[in-house]
């Protein structure tokens, strides 16, 4: 048996008999494109934030899953994701980020395209000074666009194209999280926490997902918000996580804290939850700022990790801004060892996938039962084209 027809059965039992996925998942490159096309491509995943593109005429190139990928803010102030390609030869159209000043112009023939994906101009396509031919149908040769979907100023996009509507694909998260559905802003660039890991993508979710590691990984935070104040959230199938009872705004200096967002009810004066959209975001939620953190695989053993906060106001005191960020900064890199040693172990040929906690890896363990049906279904899809 190939790895990449590995039988995942051993991960899908119940927390207490099973194992963890096998090396391969972390390993075996054919193994991961299999899982950029089952698990990420096919499903939302998460691509960037529209704070990316701040104003009207700025675009982003990004490379997602090998993919040449182009975020464009266009005339209308609405964000696109598009394939970064000319329908002309192919060239790749934009190599940094830049404003677009009128149209987004290819480097090679020249043919020209709206902020919105629509062909504009094919100078000379018809022969010298002939700008039109009739085989060239414009209407028909726009940018194509990829599936995209904002949340909380989160770009989702969803590369298939034939995954289920985003509000259906995350229908009990977003039901849960209800009340965060407000305006929120970005921290701006002292808010982005980035990390280029020696790790697979799995590994930094499944690590994330709970709360067992905190007493060793995370002292400082662990001195107020302890083991005995989180709680597990699971929903198999759906969505993985953990929460605190013990949420402590900081304050700056004078006393001064972030503002709240409106409205929020009592539970979140003192709780704070996260949990991962499936498959690469993992969110944080907390009563005075939100964060994000979007996974981009660069290959079976390489990640890089961006996190974003974000605040309740687009006014926010820049010393307190700061002093959360280091304050995330400093959770987030204690657990770069734990990811890379965890990564670094699965080279160990006897390895086999590991064991669970019953009381306390479940939100992980739902995970790995996520990734192996997730896998195991595209497998049939796949045998039955
Ligand atoms: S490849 Fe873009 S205009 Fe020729
Ligand atoms: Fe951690």
């Amino acid at each position: 048996m190939s790895a990449t027809t590995s039988d995942l059965s051993a991960v899908k039992q119940p927390v207490a008999t099973a194992n963890g996925l096998p090396n391969a998942h972390y390993t075996d490159p054919q193994v991961f494109e299999l899982e950029c096309d089952r698990l990420l491509k096919q499903k939302w995943a998460g691509l960037d934030v529209a704070a990316s593109v701040p104003e009207v005429g700025d675009a982003k190139p990004i490379t997602f899953l090998g993919v040449p990928l182009l975020i464009v803010r266009g005339r209308d102030d609405t964000v696109r994701v598009f394939q970064n390609i000319c329908r002309h030869r192919g060239m790749v159209l934009v190599d940094a980020p830049r404003k677009i000043e009128g149209a987004i112009r290819c480097p090679y023939h020249s043919w020209c395209y709206g902020t919105d994906g629509r062909l504009v101009a094919t100078p000379h396509v018809g022969g010298p000074g002939q700008n039109t031919h009739e085989a060239i149908d414009r209407s028909t040769l726009g940018l194509i666009e990829v599936r995209s979907h904002i949340w909380n100023g989160v770009i989702f996009v969803n590369i298939s194209g034939d995954a289920a509507p985003f509000e259906e694909e995350f229908a009990e998260l977003l039901e849960r999280w209800r009340e965060f559905e407000v305006p929120v802003y970005h921290g701006g660039q002292d808010s982005i926490i980035r990390f280029d890991l020696k790790s697979n993508w799995k590994l930094v979710i499944e690590n994330y997902c709970e709360s067992y590691h905190l007493p060793w990984v995370h002292p400082g935070l662990n001195s107020y918000s302890r083991l005995e104040d989180h709680y597990h959230i699971e929903e198999p199938g759906k969505f993985s996580g953990q929460g605190t009872y013990v949420y402590r705004q900081i304050e700056d200096e004078d006393g001064s804290k972030f503002p709240d967002f409106p409205d929020l009810s009592e539970k979140w004066d003192t709780a704070g939850e996260y949990i991962t959209f499936l498959p690469n975001v993992m969110v944080g939620v907390q009563r005075d700022h939100m964060f994000a953190i979007i996974l981009k695989p660069e290959s079976v053993d390489r990640t890089i990790e961006t996190a974003h906060l974000f605040y309740a106001s687009p006014q926010t005191s820049d010393s307190l801004r700061a002093k959360n960020a280091e304050l995330w900064y400093v959770v987030f890199e204690e657990d770069i060892m734990a990811v890379e040693g965890m990564q670094i172990g699965r080279n160990a040929p006897g390895f086999d996938g590991g064991r669970f906690s019953p009381a306390m890896d479940g939100p992980t363990h739902l995970f790995h039962t996520w990734v192996a049906e997730t896998f195991d279904a595209g497998q049939k899809l796949a045998a039955a084209e």
